[in-house]
């Protein structure tokens, strides 16, 4: 007998804006967090679209709650007369969902698979009510997100409020880049040991080599104002990968680089990754490898 695979997704929020991209992102969220499991007659799961006055609505009424939400989660321990096994509900606000994707400077494809995950799992009975129960379910969301290859590492791609804001800051510079040339834009936000950040972006100009790079702006315009240290920058550029700084770059930043300097990198969809900057440029030339004490 053929294995029962069945995915009934319903769309009630009242708008057809991005549904499409969202059932895509959502199934494939649920049947590769199937994989983890075992269904040996098949399963059956519904997920339903809904705006946020209902999910409010439905949140009041089962978990007596009066705010909006992101996700709910009804599990039905049930088996169909085929045998399969009836999972649950899930169900989604993509309202919200956009909302906290931009808020955690994150693409749409990796919150929405993430939430379906989550609620996923709720359905398989894994909670985070204790400490345990919110070890076990994290991990298994770590597994399941890794194995869908939305992001590679969840812990590395956790974003601070000060992470999210250098992301933001640097995400705006994009729109300030002069790059008639390459067209390639890239943005940066340098935050320093005052606490202050600099901004800046890419400058190209006729005669090619004569031009900047956005992280050479952002350092110049902070030690120009008397700044000495860097503590973190994010890179964002307009590509569909990540713009590591270039050799020129690395070198012209290790000159003002903290011991633990960070790099966080972003590419155009929104997703982002750190890098640690003495990877990026190991045994970097200092005043001091000439006998030169700068303080
Ligand atoms: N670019 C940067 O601004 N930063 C980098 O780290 C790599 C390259 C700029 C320089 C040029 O305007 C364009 O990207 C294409 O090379």
């Amino acid at each position: 007998m053929k294995k029962i695979k069945e995915i009934i997704f319903v769309n009630e929020s009242g708008s057809e804006e991005g549904i499409e991209e969202a059932e895509k992102y959502i199934k494939k969220a649920v049947k590769t967090a199937v994989g983890f499991f075992k269904f040996p007659s098949g399963y059956q799961v519904s997920v339903t679209l809904v705006d946020e006055d209902h999910i409010r609505e439905l949140n009041r009424e089962y978990r007596n709650v009066d705010s909006s939400t992101d996700v709910l989660s009804f599990p039905l321990e049930e088996t169909d007369p085929r045998g399969a096994r009836i999972l649950g509900d899930i169900v989604l606000c993509r309202d919200v969902a956009v909302r906290q994707a931009e808020e955690f400077c994150h693409s749409l494809e990796r919150e929405l698979s993430y939430l379906t995950v989550h609620s996923f799992l709720h359905l398989m009975g894994y909670d985070h009510m204790d400490d345990e129960e919110k070890l076990k379910m994290r991990s298994m969301e770590k597994r399941i997100m890794r194995k869908m290859g939305v992001f590679k590492n969840m812990d590395r791609t956790e974003a601070s409020r000060e992470d999210r804001e250098l992301i933001r800051l640097a995400t705006e510079m994009l729109d300030m880049a002069y790059c008639p040339y390459s067209r390639f834009h890239v943005g940066a936000a340098l935050l320093t040991s005052s606490g202050k950040i600099y901004t800046g972006c890419n400058v190209e100009n006729a005669s090619y080599p004569a031009g900047i790079c956005a992280e050479r702006t952002a350092a110049a315009k902070a030690v120009s104002e008397g700044e000495r240290h860097f503590v973190k920058i994010a890179i964002a550029c307009s590509g569909e990968g990540y713009a590591y700084p270039c050799g020129v770059c690395r070198q012209f930043l290790n000159e003002f680089a903290d011991d633990d300097f960070e790099v966080i990198l972003v590419k155009r969809s929104g997703e982002w990754e750190r890098a640690s900057f003495s990877k990026l440029l190991p045994h970097g030339f200092r005043g001091k490898d000439m006998g030169i004490e700068i303080d």
